[in-house]
């Protein structure tokens, strides 16, 4: 039956005094101490085969979070054999008791569960206590339940004219899919294989080594609240090798991921020298890199642009995939808005996640840190950019990567087209004089990066709005106007982009459902 849409988690404040601070730092506390040998989850059982390597916290390299396994070819093995031997029993298992399951997984995590995902979250991370709440909390509390109401909204029967009854059922795809998630969001980490299983397929999920505290705890939760042993066996360890291993079999189906366009390319290639193998086309969904923008126009209200930019680039350490990381602002209004971002940029405290006044934590390993800082660095000797601010960069406690703001005079700079995945913006400074200044910017903002993730427009003028819009169409999949292009709210603004940013099938919605469903048609006569 058709369920309701249902409503938003709300997002607790953690304001101090308020119960939910209490028991999130009693959760912190007891995290920091219990240093979990993580396994593989293969069939329901703890496999603990690999190399052991440590998961520290990135902003503390004194915190030794877990140890995970370097599960190998091996254990992807395993995990594929024992996904395959669960299919025909999940297949089989009544849709509604699959909506039961992740409801039930929704339920526990909006309650008990909370604060576990949220301190994983934060610890390995990096995340602020606001920043673990709308990702481990509320984006996947709504993913769960949301998918669980469009799922149930799917089919639309064809029509059966007198004497024929036609009817319409979504199977599984035939074979396993492989779900490859990234370390920046717990909430996309447990969608991506959660949202295969809803819809009776069973999957072989490779988490990012950076998440695995929160990737454990998220499969212990899909356990508590029900999911049969096999549906989704978890793999730790070296990306390349378990895709490899998966990407190789004949039974693949499908590939849900979410990381960097270059993998993801890789994984398409693989498929596509393999193809003739596969039982199946497998089905590809992928969400990659952004270099998402924000286009201001003269008529654009400076004080929510100030904030748009400061927060769109820095919160989370810039390493949101929607994260702003390019401005285009009109020199008519660009002294105040640099002046006011400067402004806000020096209020923001860096540091310990579990220091409650923080904003900004560490970026999350020392390869993104060497990456960032080497950009710095050339930025720092380079005539055609301005670094405005930038303070706070140090590596020897955590990975810390103060935010910077750069003012680039070239329109063609690198830092406008390239993704950086930290907290550094570029801004090019435009001439609005005339129209076709406007217009000229407008085409910078289309053509200089390949991505087509998110962006943001700036304007209090209706037509300037609609201009950009149009002008802009493909050139962000999650397009916000007078607001920052992170935030997306699960059953609002479906996510994701197309162009270099992947296939647009929008993380918590119908459309991402269909991708992992194979429709059958019967037709009865009598
Ligand atoms: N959904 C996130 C956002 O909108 C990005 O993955 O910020």
């Amino acid at each position: 039956l058709p369920r309701p849409l249902p409503h938003n988690e709300p997002v607790l404040s953690y304001a101090s005094g308020s119960p939910e601070r209490a028991a999130l730092k009693a959760r912190l506390a007891s995290m920091a101490k219990e240093q979990p040998d993580v396994p593989h989850v293969v069939a329901g059982n703890e496999l603990r085969d690999g190399a052991p390597y440590e998961v520290r916290a990135p902003h503390d390299h004194s915190l030794l979070l877990a140890t995970c396994h370097d599960g190998g070819a091996a254990i992807a093995t395993k995990a594929i054999d024992a996904a395959l031997a669960a299919a025909p029993g999940w297949a089989a298992t009544p849709f509604e008791e699959r909506l039961r399951i992740f409801t039930r997984a929704a339920e526990l995590l909006a309650g008990p569960w909370r604060p576990v995902l949220n301190a994983a979250t934060m610890l390995g991370q990096s995340k602020t206590a606001y920043q673990a709440e709308i990702d481990a909390a509320c984006e996947l509390i709504d993913f769960l339940r949301f998918n669980v109401a469009y799922a149930s909204r799917l089919v639309e029967q064809p029509i059966s004219p007198p004497g024929i009854s036609n009817t319409l059922e979504l199977r599984p795809l035939e074979g396993f899919i492989l779900a490859i998630t990234p370390f920046n969001f717990t909430a996309i980490a447990g969608n991506l294989p959660s949202a295969c299983a809803l819809m009776g397929n069973v999957v072989v999920w490779k988490p990012a080594e950076n998440q695995s505290l929160a990737a454990y705890h998220t499969m212990r939760l899909f356990e508590a609240a029900g999911l049969p042993p096999g549906v989704i066996n978890v793999v730790y360890g070296n990306g390349a090798t378990v895709a490899g291993t998966c990407l190789a079999r004949p039974e693949l189906a499908g590939v849900h991921f979410t990381g960097s366009t270059t993998v993801f390319q890789s994984i398409w290639r693989t498929v596509g020298e393999n193809v003739a193998r596969y039982r199946t086309y497998p089905r590809l969904v992928g969400e990659t890199g952004g270099k998402d923008f924000v286009f201001a126009h003269t008529s654009a209200e400076i004080e929510a642009l100030a904030v748009g930019l400061v927060r769109g680039a820095f919160e989370y350490q810039g390493q949101k995939c929607s994260a702003a990381s390019r401005a285009y602002i009109p020199r008519s209004i660009w002294p105040k808005v640099r002046d006011l971002a400067v402004d806000h940029i020096k209020q923001i405290r860096m540091g310990d996640v579990t220091d409650f006044r923080n904003l900004m934590g560490a970026v999350i390993n020392e390869r993104a840190w060497t990456r960032l800082s080497g950009w710095r660095e050339r930025l720092a000797g380079d005539p055609k950019a301005k670094i405005l601010t930038g303070d706070g960069w140090s590596r020897e406690k955590g990975w810390f990567a103060g935010p910077t703001l750069v003012e680039l005079s070239d329109p063609a700079h690198p830092l406008l087209a390239e993704e950086l995945f930290g907290p550094v913006l570029g801004v090019y400074v435009y001439d609005d004089s005339t129209e076709s200044g406007v217009d000229a910017a407008l085409d910078l903002v289309d053509r200089t990066s390949p991505y087509g993730l998110t962006g943001a427009v700036f304007a209090r003028d209706r037509a300037a709005v609609a201009k950009a819009g149009a002008r802009l169409r493909q050139a962000a999949g999650n397009f916000y106007v007078n607001d920052k292009p992170t935030g997306a709210v699960v059953g609002q603004q479906p996510f994701g982009g197309s162009r270099a940013s992947g296939t647009n099938d929008k993380a918590g919605s119908a459309y991402n459902l269909l991708r992992w469903a194979s429709p059958r048609v019967i037709k009865e006569t009598f």
